[in-house]
């Protein structure tokens, strides 16, 4: 039986363009279907902002200005803000055209956590069990 495999070189890419708000630059690279994007562009020889690289610390975190990101490995995003539009790169994979701009710092964490600390109403648990 024939190895019916298809080589990477085969694969459809997709144009991905990101806009590097604090660096005021915008990149746009042809990222294969399936690959991470962070990923694919660090090997394109255009590192984006990172941390854990694991889909949980938000440091990645971008807002979806067109397209759709595949949000199945991002843990660190609540519900509410995956449906408000962000997604993080380094556990996004290409799946069609997409466009996105970087967050303001520490803009994800506030949305997700910000309305839990310093305001008396902490409480046992993340904010991430409450879905
Ligand atoms: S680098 Fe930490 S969530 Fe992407």
């Amino acid at each position: 039986m024939p190895f019916s495999s298809t080589p990477s070189s085969a694969r459809r890419s997709h144009p991905i363009t990101v806009h590097w708000r604090q660096e005021a630059r915008t990149i746009r690279l042809d990222v294969p279907e399936g690959e991470y994007i962070l990923r694919s562009f660090e090997q394109q020889g255009e590192p984006l902002p990172f941390s854990c690289r694991n889909g949980c610390c938000t440091a990645c975190a971008v807002r979806v200005i067109a397209g759709e990101i595949d949000q199945r490995e991002s843990l660190g995003l609540s519900r509410e803000v995956r449906r408000k539009g962000y997604g993080l790169l380094c556990v996004a994979r290409a799946l069609g055209p997409l466009e996105v701009e970087t967050q303001d710092e520490d803009e994800v964490y506030e949305l997700q956590f910000g309305r839990h600390f310093g305001r008396g109403k902490v409480r046992p648990g993340l904010p991430l069990d409450e879905e």
